[in-house]
């Protein structure tokens, strides 16, 4: 038996636009994510998040449900322009009560609440009005939200994490473009991180002197992270990896564990990577109580020799040209519905990295899941391949504890299936099926799975 250690955390993560739908409900504002969605040929089917699994309404039941299915801790994410219609001065109690009666029905059952205060549905008016994550001003922007949501829901809310995978965001939203706000550049990714980073270490700075010597609470960020496998035993593509992992997920972690970003990435994005003063690397480094890491996939990772021009994976390639490396799967691997090599190993040895690069942070996996859609039959969702991932994802997870990995919990993407972005609802990662129609949940074999291995803290 895989026994984990004492006090792990067991928990499934959410994000506000992915289940919420209201969303022109109770005073809420547009977010990007409304804007983008509801712009035709955005997403698949054009679809969008107005109704989604309609949690806004039905929260109650799905706490329920999260109880019944032995849930200790649930990460959700605050959707912002609900809290402030406009991003900034004035507030929606409404919305603000709506997270605060989730947050009292999650506790009712023992389940640990973990916030998420941005999931990527910046307020549309920041966006329009300030150029969102380009803005200077977005940072203060950002804390001061946070520190209306540490005021109201901090006295019971002990684990806070600024941002979800803002790697995402500045790639996918200011680079590619395939997701909000769509805009497509290879300088704009640099400049938005660097204000996604501020942002966090403001909100990070406003709750340890605010709130946190009396609210006790922890406050972190996720970032996202796939490991990168040498493609040769070459001195070149191992080179290749090394830089991968630094222009992936060091771009993050190095300038909240280390000060700065990474020397790798300087020398070669040179003018277009913004300098921090000294006083904002002190703001940021030590600004995480836990690494956040959502992981879901490796690539092989190859020097290019300035041959990757043309090379531009979804979701996986960065801004190629700057890191120079060509990034390959192995055909023999297999593969998640959204095609997403299924390859366990991978994350025990980004555990490794990540251990070893920041001296051993304690680690929480925030999300790791699988896609793949298997129909209801006779009432009941037989999820196998997503079981298999699971158990294949938590035994490497063990290794590392083993190991000497600090790795102290681990959250299920998702608890239920949700609008998955561009790909609309085509793409199911919950342990809990959601029947788009009716909008019934059922769980899965992987939710029932859960519920045993949580039990007895292993399997
Ligand atoms: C993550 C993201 C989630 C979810 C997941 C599966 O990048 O945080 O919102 O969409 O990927 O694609």
């Amino acid at each position: 038996m895989k026994k984990f250690p004492a006090n792990f955390t067991w928990g499934t993560a959410t994000s506000s636009y992915q289940i919420e739908g209201a969303w022109n409900e109770d005073g809420k504002g547009w977010s990007i994510w409304d804007a983008f969605a509801h712009t035709k040929g955005k997403t698949a089917n054009n679809e969008t998040g107005d109704i989604a699994c309609d949690h806004y309404h039905r929260f109650k039941d799905d706490v329920k449900l999260m109880a019944d299915l032995g849930i200790k801790a649930y990460r959700f994410s605050i959707s912002w322009p609900r809290v402030m219609p406009t991003g900034r001065d004035t507030v929606n109690e409404k919305g603000l009560q709506f997270y605060s009666e989730l947050v009292d029905e999650l506790l009712k059952y023992n389940i640990e609440p973990w916030v998420t205060l941005y999931h990527w549905d910046l307020p549309l008016a920041l966006q329009m009005e300030y150029d969102g994550w380009l803005g200077e001003q977005i940072s203060d922007f950002f804390e001061a939200y946070t520190a209306v949501c540490f005021a109201k829901l901090g006295d019971r809310v002990k684990n806070w994490i600024t941002l979800n995978e803002p790697w995402v965001v500045a790639i996918l939203g200011y680079g590619q473009g395939v997701m909000a706000p769509g805009r497509i550049s290879n300088s704009e990714p640099y400049l938005a991180a660097h204000q996604l980073l501020l942002a966090h270490g403001k909100a990070v700075k406003r709750y340890r002197t605010e709130f946190q010597p009396k609210q006790k609470g922890r406050i972190g960020i996720t970032n996202n992270g796939d490991w990168r496998e040498p493609y040769s035993d070459s001195v070149e593509d191992k080179a290749a990896a090394q830089r991968a992992l630094e222009f992936f997920l060091g771009w993050f972690a190095d300038p909240v564990y280390l000060g700065d970003y990474p020397a790798v990435m300087k020398e070669r994005v040179k003018e277009r990577l913004p300098v921090f003063s000294s006083e904002e690397k002190v703001l940021l480094k030590g600004s995480s109580d836990f690494f956040g890491l959502n992981h879901y996939t490796t690539m092989l990772a190859q020097e290019s020799g300035g041959n990757n021009k043309e090379q531009n994976v979804y979701g996986n390639g960065g801004i190629s040209e700057d890191q120079d490396v060509i990034l390959h799967v192995d055909p023999t691997w297999d593969k998640t519905d959204l095609n997403w090599a299924i390859v366990p190993w991978g994350c025990r040895k980004l555990l490794e990295w990540i251990n070893d690069r920041y001296q051993q942070p304690d680690i929480i996996i925030t999300e790791n899941g699988c896609a793949s859609d298997v129909g209801v039959v006779n009432g009941e969702v037989d999820d196998q391949k997503r079981l298999n991932f699971y158990r294949a994802y938590l035994s490497e997870a063990h290794a590392a504890i083993e190991n000497g990995v600090k790795l102290t919990g681990y959250f299920a993407w998702s608890f239920m299936d949700n609008f998955e972005w561009a790909l609309g609802y085509s793409m199911r990662f919950g342990i809990t099926h959601v029947d788009y129609k009716t909008l019934k949940r059922i769980p899965k074999t992987s939710a029932y799975w859960f519920k045993e291995t949580i039990s007895k803290n292993g399997f």
